[in-house]
């Protein structure tokens, strides 16, 4: 049997041209258009990198985009008053916080400072509470929502499957366990998640007919894990020291991508699988808080 890969890039190229008609087409009908602010504190080169593509994307696709660098000392109150100024603009539909922030910033504070109808990222507990629920009428996290779009415009079903999360953060692990459990078309799968204090992960992979990879270490999937056939979604992304390479490192995901690929059914590539849904599901969301802030249903 022949693995499909799952092209994350294809797949999240449909998603932009269709978010880019949309933001088009809401420009045409209602003379507004998707504004998007991301506020970077300090000057993590990484970071940098990627509040970068976050508004090259926004720009591509006809929003505006407003960047913020604030200095790596930065206080709290500080950052607070340029979210409260970004909450009151009414030509900023999505606002977010590029993590990690510098120390003496509470993430926490941070997150429950953002307007709800602005919070993209789906980070602030009022929109969590709603995936929760499932109340469609929130926003979905946006690298979870990823995972979702792919499985679902490749044709796999998650409907009366075993999925088998590994990694239970808050960004990841925990909302994909909702997104996937939801009473939903496109859910309705039953969902194990595993984390660093679960003994004998490889009991529930090898049982599970989607695994999904969350942990942050670099080829931690193998293949005597999944049962023959599994649909393996890499979540994750490691740098690794690779001297054949110009840079000296590479990225990798949380899978053994050779090995599992030989036995799997359908695998995501590091890099071109999940990754670029995360920016494309962000830049969905951001068209979506406009819509809803002038009473456009969104699709
Ligand atoms: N493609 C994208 O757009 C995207 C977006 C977000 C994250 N990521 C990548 O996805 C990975 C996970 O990110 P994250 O933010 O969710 O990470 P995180 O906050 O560090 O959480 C890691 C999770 O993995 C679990 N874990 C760690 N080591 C483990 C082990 N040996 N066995 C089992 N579980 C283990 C942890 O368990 P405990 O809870 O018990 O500590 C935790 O739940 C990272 O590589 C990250 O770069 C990619």
């Amino acid at each position: 049997m022949s693995v499909r890969i799952i092209d994350g890039k294809a797949i999240s190229g449909q998603v932009n041209d269709e978010t880019a008609e949309m933001t088009a087409d809401l420009a045409k009908r209602h003379g507004v258009r998707p504004g998007i602010a991301v506020i970077l504190v300090g000057s993590d080169p990484a970071s940098q990198v990627y509040v970068g593509s976050k508004g090259k994307k926004a720009r591509e696709l006809g929003f505006r985009s407003e960047m913020i660098v604030l200095p790596e000392a930065t206080a709290q109150e500080a950052l607070l008053a340029e979210i409260a100024r970004l909450n009151a603009d009414p030509g900023i539909h999505g606002i977010l916080v590029q993590s990690p922030t510098p120390r003496q910033i509470d993430e926490r504070a941070v997150i429950l400072a953002i307007d709800p109808a602005k919070d993209v990222d789906c980070f602030h507990p009022f929109n969590v509470g709603k995936l929760l629920i499932g109340d469609t009428d929130g926003f979905l996290p946006c690298t979870p929502w990823g995972v979702m779009v792919l499985l679902e415009r490749s044709g796999i079903r998650p409907a009366g499957k075993h999925a088998v999360i590994l990694g239970r953060s808050n960004i990841v692990g925990k909302p994909l366990l909702a997104l996937l459990m939801q009473k939903t078309a496109g859910a309705d799968a039953t969902v194990t998640v595993c984390h660093s204090r679960t003994p004998d992960i490889a009991m529930f992979t090898r049982q599970a007919d989607i695994v999904v990879a969350a942990i942050g270490k670099a080829r931690f999937l193998t293949a005597e894990m999944i049962k023959p056939g599994a649909v393996v979604i890499d979540v994750g992304i490691n740098r690794v020291a690779d001297p054949s390479t110009k840079s000296g490192s590479r990225l990798v995901g949380d899978v053994a991508y050779d090995e599992v690929a030989a036995k799997a059914g359908a695998i995501t590539p590091v890099p071109g699988g999940v990754g670029p849904m995360t920016i494309a599901m962000l830049m969905r969301n951001t068209l979506r808080a406009c819509q809803k802030s002038i009473g456009v249903v969104p699709a």
